[in-house]
């Protein structure tokens, strides 16, 4: 029987310890100077929580959605041992009832799991959940990515390019995107030289 994208997320997060490490992604990280405390933050996608954790400790009311159990399940862990708390849902982002404005930051960290049709669809339920003002910190691997073999998808298609997000986010202001190859080191699915695209910007 052939696993389904969620068995497999499922498979991979029941072995111990964290696939993507505890720490926060790095470029997240290197935009606290734009977090406010109180803020609300959504963080797409979030895994074992390393993201929203974060936010959580810079004093953002912090809403967790990911489609794994077991993913969630750590994440709480590592809450618990941050003495932060977090909101969780469970949900399936392609099929998520984005709320109208409801977020000051929204955080979405290698959320590459799409076909472009459903990424289009969480494209623009980013767009719509933002508030006016509202700021999008997103982060994903580029198509040079298939070289390196070191993270992300296989299938180029769900890879980013600075053509793909300027299309999707060009209306919104104080919009950077960066291309670069970085070594990072976030758990053992993300490890090594890497090809990345970085975005920032404020609907
Ligand atoms: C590469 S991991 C990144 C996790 C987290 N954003 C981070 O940076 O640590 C991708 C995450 O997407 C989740 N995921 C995959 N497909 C999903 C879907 N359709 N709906 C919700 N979550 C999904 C997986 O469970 C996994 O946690």
């Amino acid at each position: 029987m052939e696993l389904s994208e969620f068995d497999r997320w499922q498979a991979r997060f029941a072995a111990p310890g964290y696939l993507f490490g505890t720490a926060p992604n790095a470029f997240l990280k290197s935009k606290t100077h734009l977090l406010r405390q109180g803020e609300r933050a959504l963080a797409v996608a979030d895994g074992e929580g390393r993201n929203s954790v974060f936010l959580a400790e810079q004093g953002l009311d912090v809403l967790s959605v990911d489609f794994s159990p077991q993913a969630q399940a750590k994440a709480r862990v590592l809450a618990q041992e941050h003495g932060v708390t977090l909101r969780f849902e469970q949900a399936d982002m392609t099929a998520w009832p984005w709320p109208t404005e409801a977020f000051d930051v929204v955080a979405a960290i290698f959320i590459q799991f799409t076909a472009p049709p459903e990424r289009a669809k969480m494209f623009a339920g980013i767009k719509h959940t933002l508030k006016p003002g509202g700021l999008l910190l997103m982060q994903g691997y580029g198509l040079k990515q298939l070289d390196y073999k070191t993270g992300g998808p296989s299938d180029p298609a769900q890879l980013y390019t600075r053509e793909l997000l300027q299309d999707a986010f060009g209306d919104f202001s104080s919009l950077d995107i960066r291309e670069y190859d970085s070594v990072i080191q976030e758990g053992s699915r993300h490890a090594g030289l890497s090809a990345l695209i970085d975005l920032v910007g404020r609907k």
